[in-house]
């Protein structure tokens, strides 16, 4: 499984699936759940509305997954990042819980290249040097029964802050590990 730190739109890049940091409600918003809405087309919403009939939306850290409709992916997969409350109201485990629960829809989906964004570092105001850190700490204790089913994880960081940050923080993962 490799990691790639990119800068960019990530709805216009390929990949088998693509992260939606989407809300509870599943029905679109602003941020990148704004951008895969608008760019994939009303299909996604349509999916949307039959899980949301189906279980009534989607819980903080869980994941759904529907069609990428016009986007460059199979799939898009919904998560629900925590909003950052101070660091106290288990904001790190909702968060470890996206990443984790996208992960495992993807691989029984048998998807191999996956693009993250940076969940809830925008409109829900997560610290982005603390978001980064739990990405590596998810991504090195990954079991190794997923690791071997991805190819490719891609970081999408569309600002530059974010950009710096995971850079940073690849290089201290990296140094941990060695
Ligand atoms: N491609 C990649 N990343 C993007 C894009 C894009 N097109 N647009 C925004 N981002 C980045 C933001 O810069 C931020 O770093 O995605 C990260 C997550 O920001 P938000 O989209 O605001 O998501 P989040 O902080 O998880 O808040 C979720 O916002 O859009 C609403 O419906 C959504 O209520 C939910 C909330």
């Amino acid at each position: 499984m490799k990691i790639y730190i990119l800068q960019g739109d990530i709805t216009e890049i390929k990949a088998d699936a693509i992260v939606n940091a989407a809300n509870s409600s599943l029905l679109g918003g602003g941020g990148v759940d704004g951008a895969i809405h608008r760019k994939g087309g009303k299909a996604i919403l349509e999916a949307c509305v039959v899980i949301r009939n189906r279980q009534g939306g989607c819980e903080t850290g869980e994941a759904v997954v529907t069609t990428a409709g016009h986007l460059p992916a199979k799939f898009v997969i919904h998560t629900v990042g925590p909003v950052w409350n101070g660091g106290n109201k288990g904001e790190e485990r909702l968060l470890e819980n996206c990443y984790v629960n996208s992960l495992k829809l993807a691989v029984e989906n048998q998807v191999k290249t996956i693009s993250f964004p940076n969940i809830s570092t925008g409109i829900y105001g997560y610290p982005k040097d603390k978001a980064a850190a739990v990405v590596f700490k998810v991504l090195t204790q990954l079991p190794e029964e997923i690791k071997e089913q991805l190819d490719v994880v891609n970081l999408v960081c569309f600002d530059q802050e974010n950009l710096l940050i995971y850079k940073a923080a690849e290089c201290s993962f990296l140094n941990k590990k060695h």
